[in-house]
């Protein structure tokens, strides 16, 4: 198959995936309408208290009764139907289910639910839309930042709070504080472009 062919192919084939909405390497692309799945209208109410959380997501106002052992991504991707952050490793080792709280990075597995009351949390399908990507959106698709995308939102959202800080000079401090996100795939060399491309783009906090 020639050079063409094979570009013809992978556009097709990556355009008949996306119709599907099975894709992961875009998820962390997509905007809110595109990702949301349907919420689950029962609350985690399993063998452990239940506790009431209102707090804002995504600068909407959310009150909902959870389980009080419930993760931030649990309550996120199952009860909001807020898929975008991922579950890697469930123990905050991979970066996948990274999300901000009050503007701060943290990995929500490790983050209780019941500890955003009161906050703002902000994730994937928060930050833009599909005809006004935030910039970091954007510099990763400029620079094929991803392949299975699986680690995508996550480095998205890390790489915004790592630029936030004022940790982006350099493609050194731009790993150094990125290396909390993995990428299986091995997408770094662009991961780190896109960062250098969108920093100067985004208002330091
Ligand atoms: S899923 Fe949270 S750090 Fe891996
Ligand atoms: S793009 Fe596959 S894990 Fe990062």
């Amino acid at each position: 198959m020639s050079h063409t062919h094979d570009r013809q192919f992978l556009e097709i084939t990556r355009r008949q995936v996306l119709e599907a909405g099975t894709i992961v390497s875009v998820s962390g692309l997509l905007p809110v309408a595109a990702q949301a799945q349907a919420p689950s209208p029962q609350p985690t109410r399993e063998n452990g208290a239940t506790v009431q959380v209102s707090f804002h997501v995504n600068g909407q106002p959310s009150a909902l009764e959870i389980d009080a052992r419930a993760s931030l991504l649990d309550m996120l991707r199952e009860r909001l139907g807020l898929v975008g952050a991922k579950k890697g490793c469930d123990h905050g080792q991979c970066g996948a289910c990274t999300v901000h709280i009050d503007g701060r990075r943290v990995a929500s597995c490790l983050t209780l639910a019941a500890k955003v009351d009161g906050r703002d949390v902000t994730t994937i399908e928060g930050i833009g839309r599909a005809d006004a990507l935030h910039p970091m959106q954007q510099a990763f698709i400029d620079h094929d930042a991803l392949q299975c995308g699986y680690c995508t939102p996550g480095q998205i959202m890390a790489a915004i709070a790592c630029v936030k800080e004022g940790h982006a000079s350099t493609p050194e401090e731009i790993r150094e504080y990125m290396s909390g996100n993995i990428c299986r795939c091995g997408a770094y060399v662009g991961i780190v472009a896109a960062i250098a491309q969108a920093a100067p783009l985004i208002e330091r906090s």
